[in-house]
């Protein structure tokens, strides 16, 4: 059954992905934007959407959906795809190549994403043709091959991953938490995609990521793969509204938990 839905995920976010590129080639324009002047959406983040809940809906007719850019639909079955047709949109309209789709299946017995639990999810890179899937309890992978979270001596030799939210006071409060964190850390990347940033933990081309604000379809697909990988993940911390989602190897788990709180993140 995960597997099945897992397959169905892949096929269906990697469809997404051919879309995308297709339209990132053709050319992006902001099409109109959402909580700040900042926060844009593109006609792409749309169309990519609507083909992603095509599928699913023809394919799971039972089945909630709740994406980034259509209102949430409820189920019958006790199952919900969650999903960003394209994370990263910033990137995706400078051209930049880091941003993604993610399609996410979860059980959620409410619409409270603190009550679900991911079976299922595929990120999919297709600036890079990187496909990351994983299903709950079968590990995580990439392009086939098994992921391993990284094994980092110390905090202070770990790469940090975070983001910034659109919202301008709140991004000078998350520059602030950087600033306390900067001189803990290796150093740290703002790469523009959550989802991307969660797949590299779970690769280990980031030791540790934290960001606060994050989205239910930024991160559902890319905390299971990272989880599934050996990474220490939490998505629970809920501030204002606002979600903080973490993830980091094993070996500074601890010590990164302490510098998150620690720097306000
Ligand atoms: C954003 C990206 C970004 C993160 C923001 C997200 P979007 O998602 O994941 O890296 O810092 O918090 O909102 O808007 O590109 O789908
Ligand atoms: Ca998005």
């Amino acid at each position: 059954m995960t597997a099945d839905l897992l397959e169905l995920a892949t096929r269906v976010a990697v469809e997404a992905g051919e879309l995308a590129t297709l339209r990132r080639a053709e050319g992006v324009e902001v099409a109109a934007t959402k909580s700040s002047l900042v926060d844009v959406v593109t006609a792409a983040d749309r169309e990519v959407e609507a083909l992603i809940r095509r599928r699913i809906q023809d394919a799971r007719p039972g089945d909630g959906f709740y994406g980034e850019e259509s209102d949430a639909a409820v189920g019958t079955s006790g199952l919900t795809w969650v999903v960003d047709p394209i994370d990263g949109t910033v990137n995706y309209l400078y051209g930049i190549p880091r941003w993604a789709v993610s399609v996410a299946v979860v059980e959620a017995p409410t619409q409270d994403p603190d009550t679900w639990t991911a079976l299922a999810g595929c990120v999919v890179d297709p600036s890079h043709g990187d496909v990351y899937r994983a299903a709950v309890g079968a590990g995580a992978t990439l392009g086939g091959r098994a992921l391993r979270a990284s094994r980092p001596a110390s905090l202070a030799t770990s790469l940090l991953g975070t983001g910034f939210g659109y919202d301008a006071a709140i991004r000078r409060e998350q520059a602030d938490a950087v600033a306390r964190a900067i001189g803990e850390v290796r150093d740290i990347r703002r790469a523009g995609a959550a989802a991307l940033d969660l797949c590299d933990v779970a690769r280990g081309r980031l030791d540790a990521y934290a960001e606060r604000g994050v989205q239910p379809w930024d991160y559902a697909a890319a905390a299971l793969i990272a989880s599934e990988a050996g990474a220490v993940v939490h998505s629970t911390d809920l501030r204002e509204g606002r979600r903080l989602v973490t993830a980091a190897a094993p070996a500074i788990a601890h010590d990164f938990a302490k510098l998150v709180r620690d720097a306000g993140f």
